[in-house]
């Protein structure tokens, strides 16, 4: 890292990193090592806070509640990228930010195994009643009774969406006793002993416990209401640590009312607060048959550390190198980085003729190419050239100019 730092073309301590919604100290310590002056932020910014600041900001790590919307990236004259500090990236406009140059990054894997872990915690929670008769102790009244209180060794869970939290739940919940199925729209090796199903009514039919672990897609929305409610066991539960909006949540409280749906455990909610501070209102408040959390499935100290220092690295790469691995809306390059060579980084649209472009512009200052790289993704493509002859900022200055460039920068 310490020779990529005397290559770097823009001043690191002139460089504005903005942080919000209490990034994790690790990742912090990791862009102040690495010499950068992060600005943090408690909260998440609304769109207006956002669009006012976000001109100067080079490096912006967001979590889950800011926005990144059309708007406010078209006014990010500066953006090199955006870090989502979480699993998901539907709070940034990603085609917006790829026509804007800005590769997106998230940390897939970090928090997998502490939702996974919640939502088997809350398997139990639910087949005991145990939140319930908690209230209640709260509230002085002694409860002691088996009376609908089941183990879960031997009971079904459905789980829906088997991607990376998916087969770690099936994993723990096989370690209870149960019996796992699971339904993807992909096929996917089961892990363990689960059983794939072919449709969602299928998995619901059969499912003691259906818990959701999908993305928030136009499919997904709610993909569990009144219809699929009717479809589950009479007496079954729902967990969802998904997504707020895959669940119809007036629906579930129809299906809590009658009985239909013994008990539910909700961490993520359609609307949900931006920070502490703000009020939280669901239409399954105060029901005795549902745990509530505030969106901490993958809230630990493990998972917020290891998020922190796996998005903060490849921000840190990405702005020191130009790789683009782990991206999530962009083209991904990678090229290691050659001592005694000027690098340029270059975003244009995906027509034809852009690298014959660059070439002879290259060619034109008598410069001779070491190595480059072409990777292209939708309207994006993404082009390093590593050239062993000084350069000028002039070069840089040509390039950009070209019609077909988005963003070009040089690294030295
Ligand atoms: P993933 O992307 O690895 O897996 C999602 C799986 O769902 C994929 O296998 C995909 O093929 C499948 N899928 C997509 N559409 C589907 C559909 N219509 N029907 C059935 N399957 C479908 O995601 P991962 O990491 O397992 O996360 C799952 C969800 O958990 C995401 O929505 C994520 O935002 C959420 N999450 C929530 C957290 C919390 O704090 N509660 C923390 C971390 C993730």
């Amino acid at each position: 890292m310490q020779a990529m730092q005397k290559q770097f073309s823009f001043p690191k301590e002139k460089m504005k990193v903005l942080l919000l919604e209490g990034i994790h100290q690790a990742c912090v310590e990791k862009l102040v090592q690495a010499g950068y002056r992060p600005e943090l932020v408690k909260g998440a910014l609304s769109e207006a806070e956002l669009c006012e600041v976000i001109p100067s900001v080079h490096l912006l790590g967001i979590r889950s509640k800011t926005q990144v919307t059309d708007k406010a990236l078209s006014k990010a004259k500066s953006l090199l990228a955006v870090g989502c500090f979480c699993i998901g990236t539907d709070q940034v406009d990603l085609a917006s930010a790829a026509r804007h140059g800005v590769p997106v990054f998230n940390a897939p894997f970090s928090n997998t195994r502490s939702v996974a872990e919640l939502t088997l915690a809350e398997v139990v929670m639910l087949a005991r009643r145990a939140a319930h008769k908690s209230q209640l102790l709260h509230r002085g009244v002694w409860e002691k009774s088996a009376e609908g209180c089941v183990e879960v060794r031997n009971t079904s869970i459905g789980i829906v969406g088997y991607g990376h939290i998916g087969p770690q739940v099936g994993l723990l919940a096989e370690a209870f006793g149960m019996k796992v199925f699971y339904y993807d729209i992909l096929g996917k090796l089961p892990l363990g002993n689960a059983t794939p199903v072919t449709s969602l009514e299928e998995l619901l039919r059969q499912s003691d416990f259906v818990t959701l672990h999908v993305p928030e897609t136009p499919e997904t929305r709610n993909m569990i209401g009144a219809a699929q409610i009717e479809a589950m066991r009479p007496g079954a539960f729902l967990l969802n640590l998904s997504r707020g909006r895959v669940v119809d949540l007036d629906a579930l409280k129809r299906g809590l009312e009658s009985g239909k749906v013994a008990g539910a455990a909700i961490d993520v909610f359609p609307e949900e607060p931006k920070t502490n501070d703000e009020a939280f209102a669901c239409p399954l408040m105060g029901m005795d048959n549902v745990i509530l959390t505030p969106h901490i499935g993958g809230s630990t100290i493990e998972a917020q550390r290891n998020i922190g220092l796996e998005v903060g690295g490849t921000m840190l790469k990405f702005t020191e190198t130009g790789s683009t691995t782990g991206a999530v809306n962009f083209p991904q390059v990678e090229l290691p980085m050659v001592r005694d060579c000027h690098r340029i980084l270059n975003i244009h649209k995906n027509v034809p003729g852009v690298l014959s472009s660059i070439n002879s512009i290259i060619a034109g200052v008598g410069a001779n190419i070491r190595a480059q790289t072409l990777s292209t993704l939708g309207e994006v493509g993404y082009l390093i050239v590593d050239i062993d002859k000084e350069i000028s900022d002039t070069l840089r200055v040509a390039i950009d100019e070209l019609d077909t460039s988005i963003k070009t920068r040089i690294l030295f």
